[in-house]
C-alpha cells in the first residue's frame, strides 16, 4: 500500500497502551500502525514526518463549542473558531445552536451546515435548540448530533422549563444535552444580590443548590423514559453524586478545563474574564471533578468555548456576558495536568476523544487504530509555554475574542501537529487555511 503521510518513530497512544513506532496514512485514514521498515517508509510514502520524542494521540474530539456564527461576528467565527480548535490539537467541535439566527429550525441549521462547509478547517457537527414548540422542526431536522436543552438561562435566550417539553426530546430517541441550572433558584438568588457589582456574586446568584437541583430533576426524568441524556459542564461535587447515583448506559456527562482548573478565587484576578454559566466552584468541586473523570462517573471534557469580545468583558458585571473562550487550551491544560500527576496520557485519550466519539455516535474517530480516520494530535510534552504565546493572528491566541481566562499561565505539553482526515492543518503556530474538515455523519 502507498501511504500518503508516514509518522515516523512517535510514542503512539493506543486504547491498549503507548506503543513506539510510525503511523502509515492513506487516503484520510490510518492504514498501518508499528514498525514499517525504512525501506518501504522511503519507497511508499509521499511525506514522511520525523515524530522521534513527541507523543501522538486521537485528535480531540470537543463536544461543547459556540462558534457564532452565523450573528456574531466580532466574537468568533466558524473559520476563526476551527483555527483555534486545530492549534489546540482539536480535529472535531459540534457547535452550539445560540447563534442568531438561533439554530432552532431546519432552515436555520442548513444555513449554519453551509457556512461551516465553507469555513472550518476541523471537522464538525451540530446541535439543535429545544424550543417550547419546535420538537417537529428537530424530530425533522437531519444528521444532528443531539438537541442542546438549557434549563436554565444564559446567552440566547433557548430557556425550557417546561419538563413536559423535555419529556418529548426523551420520547424521540435523539440524545438530550442539558445545560442543567435552576432558573428559579437563580432568579430567587438575583433579587438578593441585585445591587452588588462584583463579580464574584456570579457564583452566588448561580448558586451549587441550582446546578444540583436541575440535574437530580433531569436525571430522575430521564430515567422514567429510559432515555439518552448527557449533562454538560457539570461543574459541582452534588451533580458528581447524582452522575454516581445514576451512572449507566444511557446516562453520560462531561466537565470543562475552567471547572477543572480555576476556581472562585480567580474573580480577584479576573473579574468577569472568569464569568461562565455555570459559574466557578470550589477547590473541593474540582477535585470531585478531576475524580469523577479518573472514575469514569464523569466521561469527557468539553470546553464550552464561548468567546466575546474584550469590551463586552470589560463592562460592569451585569452587564458582561457569561463564556469564556477554551478549545484551545483544552489538551494543553489536561496536559500539563498530567506533569501534575492528576491524570494520565491515557485518560486524556478516553476523555477527550474515545469517549466523546462513543456519547455523540460516531463511527471511525475517537482512538489510533487501524481504519480510523486520520485525525491526530502530535504532541510534544516537553513544550512550556505561555497561553497566548502561541503565534495566533489575534493576540497571540487564534480565537478571535483574543483573550484566555488562562492567558499568562505557562503550561507544560502542546500540540506542534495537527492532521485532520490525513491533512496537516496546524503546525507549529500556523494554520494551515486551505484544509477543509467534513460533517460528522452519525451512525
Ligand atoms: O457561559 C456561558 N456562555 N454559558 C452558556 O451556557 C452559554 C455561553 C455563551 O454562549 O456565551
Ligand atoms: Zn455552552
Amino acid at each position: 500500500m502507498k501511504f500518503d503521510l508516514m509518522l515516523r518513530n512517535g510514542k503512539i497512544v493506543t486504547p491498549s497502551g503507548i506503543i513506539d513506532g510510525d503511523i502509515g496514512i492513506s487516503q484520510g485514514k490510518i492504514a498501518q500502525i508499528g514498525r514499517i521498515t525504512e525501506h518501504i517508509a522511503h519507497e511508499k510514502a509521499g511525506q514522511v514526518k520525523d515524530c522521534a520524542g513527541l507523543f501522538i494521540l486521537p485528535g480531540a474530539i470537543d463536544m461543547h463549542v459556540h462558534f457564532r456564527d452565523p450573528g456574531f461576528p466580532a466574537k468568533e467565527d466558524f473559520g476563526s473558531g476551527s483555527e483555534a480548535a486545530a492549534a489546540g490539537g482539536v480535529t472535531t467541535v459540534f457547535d452550539m445552536p445560540n447563534t442568531n439566527p438561533p439554530t432552532i429550525t431546519c432552515a436555520a441549521l442548513e444555513e449554519k451546515r453551509a457556512i461551516a462547509a465553507a469555513k472550518s478547517h476541523v471537522n464538525y457537527g451540530f446541535y439543535m435548540g429545544l424550543t417550547s414548540d419546535n420538537i417537529l422542526e428537530i424530530r425533522n431536522a437531519k444528521n444532528i448530533a443531539g438537541v442542546k436543552i438549557y434549563m436554565g438561562s444564559s446567552t440566547g435566550n433557548l430557556l425550557v422549563q417546561d419538563l413536559h417539553i423535555i419529556e418529548r426530546v426523551f420520547e424521540s430517541g435523539i440524545l438530550a444535552v442539558v445545560h442543567g441550572e435552576d432558573e428559579k433558584i437563580i432568579r430567587e438568588n438575583q433579587k438578593r444580590y441585585k445591587n452588588s457589582e462584583d463579580p464574584s456574586v456570579h457564583s452566588l446568584i448561580r448558586s451549587p443548590d441550582a446546578a444540583f437541583h436541575a440535574v437530580k430533576e433531569l436525571l430522575h426524568l430521564a430515567k422514567k423514559h429510559n432515555a439518552r441524556v448527557h449533562v454538560t459542564h457539570c461543574s459541582t461535587v452534588d451533580e458528581v453524586e447524582e452522575l454516581r447515583k445514576f451512572h449507566g448506559p444511557t446516562v453520560s456527562a462531561d466537565c470543562t478545563p475552567h471547572h477543572l482548573f480555576l476556581s472562585q478565587s480567580a474573580y480577584a484576578d479576573r473579574g468577569n474574564f472568569v464569568k461562565m454559566n455555570p459559574p466557578l466552584r470550589t477547590n473541593k468541586d474540582r477535585h470531585a471533578l478531576l475524580e469523577a473523570l479518573r472514575r469514569g462517573y464523569i466521561q469527557a471534557v468539553a470546553s464550552d468555548h464561548a468567546p466575546h469580545t474584550k469590551g463586552e468583558k470589560e463592562q460592569t458585571y451585569s452587564k458582561a456576558p457569561a463564556g469564556v473562550p477554551g478549545t484551545e487550551t483544552l489538551l494543553p491544560l489536561l496536559f500539563d495536568a498530567v506533569h501534575h500527576g492528576e491524570l494520565t496520557l491515557h485518560d486524556v485519550a478516553k476523555i477527550t476523544a474515545e469517549n466523546p466519539a462513543r456519547i455523540l455516535g460516531i463511527r471511525g474517530k475517537g482512538r489510533i487504530e487501524a481504519g480510523y480516520d486520520a485525525d491526530l494530535a502530535i504532541v510534544d510534552m516537553e513544550k512550556t509555554m505561555e497561553v497566548g504565546h502561541h503565534n495566533g493572528p489575534h493576540h497571540g491566541f487564534f480565537t478571535k475574542c483574543g483573550w484566555s481566562p488562562f492567558s499568562g499561565w505557562k503550561l507544560k505539553g502542546w500540540p506542534v501537529t495537527t492532521i485532520v482526515n490525513g491533512e496537516i492543518a496546524y503546525e507549529n503556530g500556523r494554520v494551515n487555511k486551505k484544509v477543509r474538515g467534513r460533517e460528522i455523519a452519525k451512525k
